[in-house]
């Protein structure tokens, strides 16, 4: 009896469908629905290949996402693809957008493998967890965390990207900010006084290291290196 009437009114929807053809198609309204148009290319199959210059998003501080995003929209970091999703949302809505890219959970690719010779492993690692005093440059890992997964608010963390994504960054960075614009912004300060061996080596060593687990951005940040940054986390990281 039951699927006599269920049939009936299978029956009956068809042929409203068939008739009408106005039933709505019904698309959950939810963020993931939303950032679709994002995930083509920032979603779970990020990994290294032929899309590698794509930035992994999934786990960065949110007031660093955010701030990314209004530098996109506004013109201060150009990629015309996402130039032309982001140009009329709202702040609120990138601060929605940033906050669902922030506590999504995505498993990390697989290290990219590249022949990387000790002497480089060195100069890498001194750079990244000692930094160099004489050219003013703190350990990458004072701000960017010492797992390297970031610090809350607006530092993101370097692992899990690409070494020609890491590549080009430092590069738009030393040849004058082309890619982020903003002024005095310390890792164009940062990035100016590495070498191009010594911003390769690191972008290397970077895109050899095995990430698992969750990213857990640290809050520890010394107030002068906050101060240092304030462009980038105190006036533009109001995300909070
Ligand atoms: C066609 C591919 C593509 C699409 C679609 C796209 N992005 Fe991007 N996204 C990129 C690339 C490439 C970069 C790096 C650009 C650069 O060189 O600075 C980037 C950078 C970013 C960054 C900064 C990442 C970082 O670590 O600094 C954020 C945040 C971001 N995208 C969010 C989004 C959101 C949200 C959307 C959807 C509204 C979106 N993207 C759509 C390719 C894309
Ligand atoms: C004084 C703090 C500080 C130090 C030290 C520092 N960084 Fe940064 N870094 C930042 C901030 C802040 C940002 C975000 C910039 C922005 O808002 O555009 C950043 C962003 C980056 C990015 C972009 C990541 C992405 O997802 O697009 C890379 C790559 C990077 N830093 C590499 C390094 C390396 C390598 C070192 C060491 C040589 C280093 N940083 C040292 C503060 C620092």
């Amino acid at each position: 009896m039951m699927r006599f009437v269920l049939l009936v009114f299978f029956c009956i929807t068809c042929v409203t469908n068939a008739n009408g053809g106005r039933t709505p198609i019904i698309v959950p309204d939810t963020m993931a629905e939303r950032v679709k148009a994002c995930t083509i290319c920032h979603g779970a199959e990020d990994k290294v290949g032929r899309d590698a210059y794509y930035p992994r998003i999934a786990g960065k501080p949110q007031g660093y996402l955010f701030n990314q995003l209004r530098n996109f929209r506004d013109g201060r970091r150009y990629y015309q693809p996402m130039v032309v999703l982001l140009e009329n949302m709202s702040d609120e809505y990138l601060l929605e957008i940033a906050h669902y890219f922030s506590s999504l959970q995505l498993p990390y690719p697989a290290p990219e493998k590249f022949h990387i010779s000790p002497k480089e492993t060195r100069l890498a690692e001194h750079l990244i967890y000692s930094g160099n005093p004489e050219k003013d440059i703190p350990a990458c890992s004072a701000c960017h965390g010492d797992t390297l997964m970031g610090t809350e608010p607006a530092i993101p963390g370097l692992l899990g990207l690409s070494r020609a994504y890491i590549t080009a960054q430092l590069g738009g960075w030393r040849n004058g900010g082309i890619i982020r614009g903003q002024p005095s912004d310390c890792m164009s300060e940062i990035a100016k006084q590495l070498t191009d061996g010594e911003a390769n080596a690191i972008a290397k060593w970077l895109a050899n290291q095995t990430v698992s687990g969750k990213p857990s951005p640290s809050n520890m940040l010394l107030p002068e290196l906050a101060q240092r940054c304030r462009q980038n986390i105190l006036e533009n990281g109001g995300a909070k």
